[in-house]
């Protein structure tokens, strides 16, 4: 059923590829973020995009008042919540930082849901709460050993969200553990546009092979895999965002908190990531290995069963799509500004 969706963090790279599948399915969204890591054009595209009025209301997350206006003003029935701090070196540097966006703005946001009497909650986590796993490939009942501060935020956020489904049976939440998000909307027209030096591996190729940056580092070529280099599970971003009207749906028959990977389900060397951007983007990219970097493991890819078995929802866009997408995106300048 068409419902209005809060969606925080709506204009960041996640949020606005929910923003646009959210409305391919009915559904009313309004966005809510501070703009600290996105652009005001976003809203344009996603407008563009979604065919219908999206309302955007600019603030934080953390500021209670701000939240109680906007489920004041709108009839809003669910919240996906993707407003956070994301940059794993970074939080190691600013911990106070990403323990108050990322807990405390979780909290503010379940306590103002709470007195509006909206309990439909799906909440972006990451599958670094998993840390170095034991098992391949990673199912949901995996042990937590995040290894960094912005791993630990997440993990802290899914435990207090259980516990308050434990403590009241209205609330209904889905806490998503995404993979390895990457690829754009296919029309070029949204993306992921991190600001700087790009931090993941396909945006720092857009911008190696569109001449902003010399040379692809790799950081590691002794891991104990096939080919020596980190092995991860990339999840197309559209893939993603329809996960989301996926979880909307199942939440809706489903109460407590379930928590729910979100990967492909296999996972692709860095060697092989290179591979499928250079023959999507027609150049081969200057490359070299580094040393490993502080924290990475070797290799993770999900066990994503539970969710086309609960939710009836599986990734069907592989890493071809992702760099063609990626690149695509990247042609039409790889930016808002
Ligand atoms: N991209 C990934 O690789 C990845 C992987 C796993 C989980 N996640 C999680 O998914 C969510 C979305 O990630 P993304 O890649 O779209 O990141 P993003 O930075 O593009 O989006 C996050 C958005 O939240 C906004 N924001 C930050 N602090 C805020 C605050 N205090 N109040 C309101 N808005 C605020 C930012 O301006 C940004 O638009 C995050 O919670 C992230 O931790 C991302």
């Amino acid at each position: 059923m068409a419902s209005t969706v809060l969606v925080t963090g709506g204009t960041g790279y996640i949020g606005s590829h929910i923003a646009v599948a959210l409305a391919a399915a009915g559904h009313v969204p309004v966005l809510l973020d501070d703009f600290s890591n996105s652009e005001h054009a976003v809203v344009d595209r996603v407008r563009e995009l979604a065919g219908v009025a999206v309302t955007c209301v600019e603030g934080d997350v953390r500021d209670t008042a701000l939240l109680r206006r906007v489920f004041h003003d709108h009839p809003v029935t669910a919240v996906i919540h993707c407003a956070g701090l994301k940059a794993v070196g970074e939080s190691e540097a600013r911990p106070l930082a990403y323990y108050d966006v990322n807990v405390n703005g979780s909290l503010r946001l379940a306590e103002v849901m709470g007195e509006a009497g909206v309990n439909r909650l799906v909440f972006s986590s990451s599958a670094t709460v998993y840390g170095q796993p034991d098992v391949l490939p990673v199912d949901e009942q995996a042990a937590l050993r995040p290894h960094s501060v912005y791993g630990r935020t997440k993990r802290q956020t899914e435990e207090f969200l259980r516990d308050l489904a434990r403590a009241n049976p209205n609330w209904h939440i889905a806490i998503l553990r995404y993979f390895n998000p990457a690829g754009a909307h296919p029309s070029a027209r949204i993306g992921e546009a991190p600001r700087g030096r790009p931090n993941n591996l396909v945006p720092l190729m857009c911008r190696i092979a569109a001449g902003e940056y010399p040379e692809l580092s790799i950081h590691g070529s002794d891991w104990p895999t096939p080919d020596g280099t980190g092995i991860r599970d990339y999840i197309h971003v559209q893939d993603l965002a329809e996960g989301h009207v996926a979880a909307l749906a199942w939440l809706a028959q489903h109460a407590g908190a379930r928590t729910i990977n979100l990967g492909l389900g296999r996972g692709y060397s860095v060697l092989e990531v290179i591979a499928a951007f250079e023959k999507a983007c027609g150049r081969v990219l200057a490359k070299a290995f580094g040393p490993r970097r502080p924290g990475d493991v070797a290799c993770y890819y999900a066990d994503a069963t539970r969710a086309e078995r609960e939710m009836g929802w599986r990734a069907t866009r592989a890493l071809d799509a992702i760099c063609a997408d990626a690149w695509r995106w990247q042609q039409a300048g790889g930016r808002y500004r």
